[in-house]
This record gives C-alpha cells, sequence and structure tokens, in this order.
C-alpha cells in the first residue's frame, strides 16, 4: 500500500478543517429512525424459508455478524490524534451503528434458528491489515469494504425472499449509504494535498482490493446472492461500479464541497 504518513489524513497538512458538525447531528438523530424501520419489521413472524435457502443465509449472516462486530478502537484512536473532535464524535457513533448492523445480524440468525460463528478467516484477515494501517489507509479500506457491500445490503432489502431478512437490509442499507458518505467526506479531505498522479496510483490499488474483496463476498455470500435473485458474477460487476463511484468520487477533485448525509430511504 502506498501509505504517506506525513500526508495522512489532514494532520499537519494546514487544510482548512471540514465542518463534521451536520454528521454528528445525523449521527445523534439516526437513532429515532432506526427505531421506525425496525418497528416494521415483524419479528415474530416465521420463517418458511426452504432448507437449502435457509442455510444459505445462515452462512451468510453468521459472518456479517462477525464483520461488523469490532470495537473501532484501534480505529478510534488514530482518529483522535486528528484534533477534530467533532469528526471524532461522529466517528464513534458510525462505530456504533456497525455494532448495531452486527446485532441485526444476530437477531436475523435467531429469526433463521441459527447460532453465531466463533470466527471466520476472512475478517481476521481483515483485521489483521488494518492494524497496520495509517488512518486515511484504514478509511479506504472501509470505504471500499462498504461500497462492495452496498450491492449485497441493497439485494436482501429488495429481493430476500422473507420479510425479517429484507427489513434487515433495508434497515442496514439506509445506514450504510450515508457510512459510504461520511468515509468519503473524510477522505476528501485527507486526500486534498495529494498530486494528481498519487491519486491515481492509489485509484489503482484500491481497484484491486476492492476487486478482491467483491470477489471474496461473492463467493463467501453467492448462495444468499442468488436466494435474492443475483448471480456472484452479476454482483461482482455491480459492486465495481458502486466502489468506482465512491472512489471517483474521493480521488477526482478532493476540494469539492462536502455531500453530507443524505437523509432517508435507500435510494
Ligand atoms: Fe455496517
Ligand atoms: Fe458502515
Amino acid at each position: 500500500m502506498t501509505e504517506q504518513p506525513n500526508m495522512d489524513a489532514g494532520a499537519a497538512t494546514g487544510t482548512k478543517p471540514l465542518a463534521f458538525d451536520r454528521w454528528l447531528e445525523h449521527f445523534r438523530g439516526n437513532p429515532a429512525y432506526h427505531r421506525l424501520i425496525e418497528a416494521d419489521i415483524d419479528w415474530n413472524g416465521r420463517s418458511m424459508l426452504d432448507e437449502p435457502t435457509r442455510q444459505a443465509f445462515i452462512n451468510s449472516f453468521q459472518r456479517f455478524e462477525l464483520g461488523e462486530s469490532g470495537d473501532g478502537k484501534r480505529l478510534l484512536s488514530k482518529a483522535a490524534l486528528e484534533g477534530d473532535p467533532t469528526y471524532l464524535a461522529a466517528l464513534e457513533l458510525l462505530v456504533r451503528e456497525e455494532q448495531k448492523h452486527s446485532a441485526l445480524f444476530r437477531r436475523g440468525l435467531d429469526h433463521l434458528e441459527a447460532p453465531s460463528l466463533e470466527a471466520h478467516w476472512s475478517d481476521a484477515a481483515f483485521t489483521v491489515l488494518r492494524r497496520a494501517l495509517g488512518l486515511r489507509t484504514e478509511l479506504g479500506l472501509f470505504l471500499i469494504v462498504e461500497s462492495v457491500a452496498m450491492g449485497y445490503f441493497t439485494a436482501l432489502a429488495e429481493r430476500a425472499p422473507d420479510p425479517v431478512l429484507r427489513g434487515i437490509g433495508l434497515r442496514i442499507a439506509t445506514d450504510e449509504q450515508d457510512h459510504i458518505r461520511f468515509q468519503i467526506d473524510r477522505l476528501r479531505q485527507g486526500f486534498r494535498n495529494t498530486p494528481r498522479a498519487g491519486r491515481v496510483l492509489i485509484g489503482m490499488a484500491w481497484t484491486v482490493i476492492a476487486g478482491g474483496a467483491a470477489a471474496v463476498l461473492a463467493v463467501d455470500h453467492g448462495p444468499a446472492l442468488r436466494a435474492c435473485g443475483l448471480s456472484p458474477a452479476r454482483y461482482w460487476r455491480q459492486a465495481m461500479v458502486g466502489f468506482r463511484r465512491a472512489a471517483h468520487s474521493v480521488l477526482a477533485n478532493p476540494g469539492a464541497e462536502p455531500l453530507g448525509p443524505l437523509g432517508k430511504g435507500v435510494h
């Protein structure tokens, strides 16, 4: 990876700090919206899935439950060094939302009458990789993972063959579309002083990682994707479109105005 500590995420770059007040307000208000979506889910409704489909979602949800469960300690301690308390407070609330996603997958597993998973290699590998990185690179990885996972959450929200699973998909996809915008806003700040050639190289490195991450997701969650009417190959192509849009938004013009929160609803 092309980490350059002296250019990392705004520290000592002299760039004007972004106003993350809107984001902080968004994350503070979001639990009320979460409750609204969750109130529409019939948690007590019995799952009518056939056994192979049920097993496909069990395998998939067990991995997502683990993947979303981190306490974010290392990420937050890196972010604390950046000297923007508003950003840090917003990031803390984002991490809390991720933990809620893990709990939602746990609830989905209850609905499917299945246990949690102890550990999975793809999650462990990702955690080891992230620990070694600076904040900007870690946020880049976050953006990659969230943008490629978005296609899965959207497919779950729109076409999962069980209303509880669709509700979980909607609930998470709604958060994630704002998480992606939040990462973009912070990453733009981190790349503001990086020359265009450097950003092109970073874009190439990100694309390789995104291709791999989307392939792992396509293979690991293939049966669940298929149960949502999406072949793993089609998912992969769509994931890469979503990733490229997000990466372009960061790297093409990092001086652009912040995106801010999208508001409510999946678009
Ligand atoms: Fe998440
Ligand atoms: Fe997220």
